[in-house]
């Protein structure tokens, strides 16, 4: 376990994402584990942030869009849901091997659908709903 913390508010999740720029220095895929509400999308807001990628505000759930990209200075990041996708051959269609650079990083919810993510998987977060705003999440690599 890389790091560990329970919090008990999206700001505090959000300010734990901000702590996390230095371990997931690209290249990265990072797998985000949790069920719906857990805070994934939350927490990406404070890795977006850290990054200057894009402003907490901006950070929204691609769960129709499936990747969003932010750019920033030192990283590209993609913020990817696949919860609406069911196939490997599905999982082709988006190319998330043509994302991969030496400067991006790849933040997936619902990767763990697909043993060739979690193969590749640099790092996983996993988030667990502890109470109404208590999250445990923890870090891995
Ligand atoms: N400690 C907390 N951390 C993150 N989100 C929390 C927390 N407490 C309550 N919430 C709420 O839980 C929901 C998390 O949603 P979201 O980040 O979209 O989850 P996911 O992407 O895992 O489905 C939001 O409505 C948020 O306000
Ligand atoms: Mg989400």
């Amino acid at each position: 376990m890389l790091r560990e913390i329970n919090t008990h508010s999206p700001e505090e999740t959000i300010a734990f994402g901000r702590t996390l720029s230095e371990l997931l220095s690209p290249p990265k895929l990072v797998l985000l584990r949790g069920d719906l509400g857990a805070g994934k999308t939350t927490l990406v807001k404070g890795i977006a942030a850290a990054f200057e990628a894009a402003s907490e505000d901006d950070v929204t759930s691609p769960t129709f869009t499936l990747i969003h990209e932010y750019r920033g200075a030192r990283a590209n990041l993609f913020h990817i849901d696949l919860y609406r996708i069911d196939t490997p051959r599905e999982l082709d269609t988006l190319a998330l091997d043509d994302l991969r650079s030496e400067n991006s990083i790849l933040l997936i919810e619902w990767g763990e659908k697909f043993p060739r993510l979690i193969r590749e998987r640099d790092v996983e977060i996993a988030m667990e709903r502890e109470g109404e705003s208590v999250r445990r999440i923890r870090v891995s690599a």
